[in-house]
């Protein structure tokens, strides 16, 4: 075991809660993936993220909270954003809001944007390390840029290792992929990233239709959302309806794969196995491609589709 993984108890948390202080990295779960939190003050703890990321440039961040009360200290929340905080938070449901006050603190977490995104996570680790550093801790996934986001503390060693100070340790992430991600800056709310939280549920809670900003230039976009984003080193073919030779298939359903995301079909059991086995077919296909079975457009589907995409995008 890498020997900045941490077991969780209360002297280890402690001890992240004051790296958090001091301006250093703490990588933590959260229900979706781990993340690579830093004091969302702390201009130059910020910066240290991307740096250890090697990210291209400096996309805004999340900021992660552990009161809903929080949302309104930092952001403009209307009835909306507090309702939707009550009913989906603790959850997989970032937020976007105008800023309260373009406080110079958070520029660089939020990217100099007028806007900032929130969220507060449903894992007891992430929410006692947040209330113990007493900010709002920033946090992108735990690992190298564009490679496959972290789901277990060891997929954080993998990639990241010695750029971050303590990784702690809370087991395999129950959801598996990112948080939905929503702006609530204009009349209708805009969906900017399909995620953990399904369009569906939040349609039914909004009684509205949430309007999807991917592709359309008149909605508000996600600067972060890069094409390429969760890529695995093996060409991935995706819709594979069947195994063709030379492949090394992951499938969906019943049907013959070498790994399967669900047997029964069951969509979120897919979504919390999706980032594990990308990385596993890219370390035991050898000179084979990947293939990845078609999976149903919908509920946590989008979000697993969306990633999938990504995975496969060349460019
Ligand atoms: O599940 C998650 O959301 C994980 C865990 C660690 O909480 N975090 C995560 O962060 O996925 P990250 O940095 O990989 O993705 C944040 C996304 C980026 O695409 C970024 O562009 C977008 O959120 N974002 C952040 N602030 C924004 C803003 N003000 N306006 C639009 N998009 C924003
Ligand atoms: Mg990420």
């Amino acid at each position: 075991m890498h020997k900045n993984i941490f077991a969780y108890n209360n002297e280890n948390l402690k001890k992240a809660a004051e790296v958090i202080k001091n301006g250093g990295l703490v990588s933590f779960p959260t229900e979706t993936v781990y993340g690579l939190g830093a004091n969302a003050f702390d201009a130059k703890a910020v910066a240290s993220i991307f740096a250890a990321k090697g990210r291209p440039a400096f996309n805004p961040l999340i900021s992660h909270i552990a009161e809903i009360d929080a949302i309104s200290e930092y952001a403009i929340a209307d009835s909306r954003a507090i309702s939707l905080a009550k009913k989906f938070w603790p959850g997989p449901l970032t937020f976007v809001l105008k800023r309260r006050e373009r406080s110079t603190a958070m520029d660089l977490a939020c990217a100099g944007l007028e806007t900032m995104s929130l969220r507060m996570p449903c894992h007891e680790i992430a929410l006692e390390l947040i209330r113990q550093s007493g900010v709002p801790i920033v946090a992108p996934s735990a690992n190298k840029s564009q490679t496959i986001s972290p789901t277990t503390a060891n997929h954080v060693a993998e990639s990241l290792g010695d750029k971050v100070d303590m990784i702690l340790d809370g087991g395999a992430c129950k959801v598996g992929v990112e948080s939905t991600i929503i702006d609530l800056t204009g009349k209708n709310a805009v969906l900017l990233r399909a995620g953990g939280l399904s369009l569906e549920d939040l349609e039914e809670f909004l009684n509205e239709k949430i309007l999807i900003s991917h592709g359309n230039p008149d909605l508000p976009s996600s600067p972060g959302q890069m094409l390429k984003h969760y890529a695995p080193n093996h060409n991935l073919r995706i819709n594979a309806q069947q195994k063709q030779k030379d492949e090394f298939l992951i499938g969906f359903g019943n049907c013959d794969a070498d790994l399967n995301l669900s047997p029964s079909g069951d969509l979120c059991e897919a979504a919390g196995n999706l980032y594990a086995y990308l990385r596993q077919a890219d370390k035991i296909a050898g000179n084979k491609s990947l293939a990845m079975s078609p999976i149903p457009e919908h509920g946590l589907g989008l979000a697993i589709n969306d990633r999938i995409r990504r995975a496969a995008y060349k460019g």
